[in-house]
């Protein structure tokens, strides 16, 4: 939910800030914008509705060695020249990732109506840093007006009289920050800044940052000085970049069997799941009576999976909660409930929150994230990290499927340590699972197929996604992936459901996915897509049997490899996320950035 990026220091700050909106557009791309500071000292603002691209096409030649830079999802206002970031006010240009919520409250009691031009609450905060700035003293400012902000922002600040300096101020919204030679780096995640540091430190909320040329320095709020935290990553800025592939999305499906095997392999010792050295213990798994897990988007439908799994494997109870739901619920969770909260950027606001709660009623909290050191996993008492490494296609692939291998790690370690599990079925459990790799690398030469089976989905309208079991969790996923990248209406139905009233919508050439490779209710699903078959629809049926020929069945089979049932879906998800892909790239449409979407949702 937009990207931020500010520099200053030895180098030109123009390409460094538009390279690193570049790698930030995943985070919005309606519209793009820098501010610099000039040598007379004055600040220059170019901003245009449009992508990064466009932003480019509008930049003038200059030398500034200090500027920041936004991209936008828009919340307040439309797609506009003027509601583009940075915005203006007096001696103040600001770039802004969040909502400021009581900005109706502030222009009416500061009187900032005369100030405004735009529809945006940014401009609100610009309008009143710059009330409130003397004309020398920016940390002056930033502390009268950020007690007076409700809400959550991540603001990049520079201010006249004060050349080559950018202050920042965070709550909720994520902002991290490097030093190094070449000058000081800040921007929304370290993905923008990591060909020039490796070493980075989180801001902390509510502390003021302040970077020069020759460093940053960091103080709460009322002035006490505050030491950077400094984390490194393991990864560089080859895993950000395509690498040969056309998108990103499709680098990222085939990068699973690699992050995959990357997630599960430090976590098995002697065959068996094992989290000593991320610092889980077993008591976290021993009493626990329940289990609530809450996530959105991609990541609820992996803790699906896990809900399916654990419930059908040990019978321990499973609920799986929609963030956005649960933290304005009143949950039914006692102490002895282990909570476990699923999220690729571990910024999401809502999955944050919902954490939050639980932890009142909860220590057992245990976080299952992708990205290091993130909000999520830092306040989770516990925490599994996925090393899928950087995600950057808006629509989730590999994310999926680590967060999914690892609630297979823990289904094993609670079977084993409740002792519904005995230590052979753990270790014939493990095997499977560390052949999932190799199987996908199989379904991933399916490509060509794949793609050309999707010709037939491209001037679909509905569509419909149906399993049971496992496979229907799949459905789930199924689905939204293709809604979001090819904007065809697709839902998921339990199998046997459909004839309580959706079945109603299968007319001739309706494309129906079909699941079925759970063996217990096979012959039940297979009944199931007769009924739809035999309305109309196009079947595609993915199943485990080497041949169906049958044209009562399907229209078209596609064939995965034989696995136990209970690891059947990681093949699966594979070849409908390559559904999803094909389809929308068919029809002409930007995978790596669908409409109206954006990755990391850091707003309710
Ligand atoms: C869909 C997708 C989203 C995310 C959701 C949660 O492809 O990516 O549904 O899964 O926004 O995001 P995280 O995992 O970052 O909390």
């Amino acid at each position: 939910m937009c990207g931020i990026i500010g520099f200053t220091g030895k180098l030109e700050a123009q390409e460094i800030l538009l390279e690193g909106l570049e790698k930030l557009e995943y985070r919005g791309y309606d519209s793009a914008g820098i501010a610099y500071f000039k040598e007379n000292g004055s600040i220059s603002i170019r901003k245009t509705a449009g992508k990064v691209k466009d932003l480019r096409a509008i930049c003038d030649e200059n030398t500034a060695t200090c500027g920041i830079g936004h991209t936008r999802w828009a919340t307040h206002g439309g797609v506009t020249n003027a509601n583009a970031h940075p915005h203006k006010c007096g001696n103040v240009a600001l770039i802004h990732n969040g909502i400021i919520e009581n900005y109706h409250e502030l222009v009416a009691t500061y009187d900032l109506e005369k100030d405004l031009i735009s529809e945006t609450d940014t401009e609100v905060a610009a309008a009143l840093f710059n009330k409130f700035y003397d004309g020398e003293n920016p940390i002056a400012a930033i502390q009268k007006v950020v007690p007076l902000l409700k809400g959550s922002f991540a603001f990049c600040i520079i201010f006249k009289n004060n050349p080559d300096m950018i202050y920042a101020v965070r709550n909720v919204s994520p902002m991290v920050a490097a030093t190094c030679k070449d000058g000081s780096f800040i921007a929304s995640d370290l993905t923008a800044f990591i060909q020039y540091s490796k070493k980075y430190f989180i801001v902390p909320e509510y502390a003021i940052l302040t970077m020069s040329k020759e460093g940053i320095s960091l103080q709460e709020l009322d002035g006490t000085p505050i030491e950077p935290e400094f984390l490194e990553v393991n990864w560089d800025i080859t895993a950000a970049q395509k690498d040969g592939y056309p998108t990103f999305m499709l680098k990222e499906i085939n990068e699973q069997p690699a992050a995959i095997t990357r997630t599960i392999a430090p976590r098995i010792h002697n065959g068996l799941p094992d989290f000593s050295a991320d610092n889980i213990p077993e008591s976290l798994f021993e009493n626990c009576h329940d289990i609530t897990i809450i996530a959105c988007g991609t990541a609820m439908y992996a803790g699906m999976v896990g809900k399916t799994l654990i419930q059908d494997f040990l019978g321990i109870p499973v609920t799986v909660a929609i963030a956005s739901e649960f933290r304005y619920e009143k949950p039914v969770i006692t102490e002895d409930s282990l909570v476990i909260v699923v999220s690729q950027s571990g910024e999401t606001i809502d999955t944050l929150e919902a954490l939050r709660l639980a932890k009142t009623k909860t220590a057992k909290t245990l976080a299952i994230v992708n990205v290091k050191g993130s909000s999520i996993a830092r306040e989770s008492n516990y925490v599994l990290y996925t090393h899928a490494g950087p995600e950057i296609a808006v629509a989730s692939t590999k994310a999926y499927t680590v967060q999914t291998a690892a609630f297979y790690l823990i289904a094993c370690k609670l079977g084993l340590v409740q002792n519904k599990l005995t230590k052979t079925e753990a270790l014939e459990f493990i095997q499977n699972l560390q052949n999932v790799s190799d199987n996908i690398a199989e379904i991933l030469k399916l490509s060509a197929n794949i793609e050309e089976l999707t010709k037939r989905m491209l001037n679909a309208t509905d569509t419909f996604f149906i399993g049971r079991g496992l496979d229907y969790t799949l459905s789930m996923e199924g689905a939204l992936k293709l809604k979001e990248i090819s904007y065809i209406h697709a839902e998921a139905y339990a199998a046997g459901e459909l004839k309580h009233g959706t079945i109603a919508l299968i007319s001739e050439g309706v494309p129906v996915i079909a699941l079925a490779t759970q063996g217990h209710v096979y012959s039940k699903v297979i009944s199931n897509i007769r009924e739809v078959k035999a309305r109309g629809a196009y079947v595609i049926l993915l199943s485990m049997e080497e041949n169906v020929t049958d044209a009562s069945i399907c229209d078209v089979h596609i064939p995965l490899p034989k696995v136990p049932d209970q690891f059947a879906i990681f093949e699966a998800v594979v070849v409908l996320q390559m559904i999803a892909y094909y389809t929308s790239t068919g029809k002409g449409l930007n995978a790596d950035q669908p409409r109206n979407l954006a990755k990391s949702v850091t707003v309710e």
